[in-house]
């Protein structure tokens, strides 16, 4: 990872030592080390086996998410399932996190936009992802984007260039970038979508390849 801010984030105060997934999501639930907990619902933490093999790191939580607590339940989520089961991975092996757990967001109208986590907010986040990082030790690690390869990788990684190759990085044996999902959502219908999931998929059939 990139150097931590230099004051250290309070959220590392709040971990206790060597902690099991459900002391993070009980400690992580009182977390107020950025200012995104006041407008969002609900920390929504990562979520799958702390055996995981494999662990799949988005941006942050969505509008859905942010009601239901769980990580890529909405539209981005159905793509996400929809690419692990066409790489031949199944979800619940898998542990899917964000960098920041906290949904920023603006108002437009009736709808919540959302807003991407800033510099600040990516590193006073980042000691509970780091935390699921040791505390499930994947062996598998995949960015969703550039949000999260920038912020595991170094802000020179460059997701159009460097996808669906393994990278040297000291957080697993193997890790690898692709672009989010919600990117897919945002081509359009036809050709494009389908050749924006078939790069999504062949970027996770390379993950995959190393888990069998
Ligand atoms: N987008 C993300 O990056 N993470 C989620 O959990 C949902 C949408
Ligand atoms: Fe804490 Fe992260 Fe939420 Fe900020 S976004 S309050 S650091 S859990």
């Amino acid at each position: 990872m990139p150097p931590r801010a230099r004051q250290p984030s309070l959220a590392s105060s709040l971990i206790p030592d060597e902690p099991t997934l459900t002391d993070l999501i009980g400690a992580a639930a009182g977390c107020q080390a950025c200012d995104l907990w006041e407008r969002a619902t609900q920390t929504v933490f990562g979520e799958g086996s702390e055996d995981a093999e494999i662990m799949l790191v988005g941006e942050q939580p969505g509008d859905r998410e942010d009601r239901e607590g769980e990580p890529f339940v909405g539209p981005a989520g159905r793509v996400l399932d929809e690419g692990l089961e066409a790489a031949g991975i199944d979800r619940r092996d898998a542990y899917v996190t964000n960098v920041v757990k906290h949904f920023k967001w603006t108002p437009r109208g009736k709808v919540r936009l959302h807003q991407k986590p800033n510099a600040a907010e990516q590193a006073a986040c980042r000691p509970w992802l780091e935390a699921e990082v040791r505390t499930v030790a994947p062996r598998v690690l995949v960015a969703l984007g550039a949000t999260a390869a920038k912020s595991l990788l170094g802000s020179g990684f460059r997701v159009t260039k460097d996808r669906g190759r393994f990278v040297e990085s000291p957080l697993a044996p193997h890790v690898l970038a692709t672009v989010h999902p919600s990117s897919i959502l945002r081509t359009d219908d036809g050709d494009e979508r389908r050749a924006a999931m078939q790069g999504f998929v062949d970027d996770l059939t390379v993950a995959a390849g190393v888990l069998r």
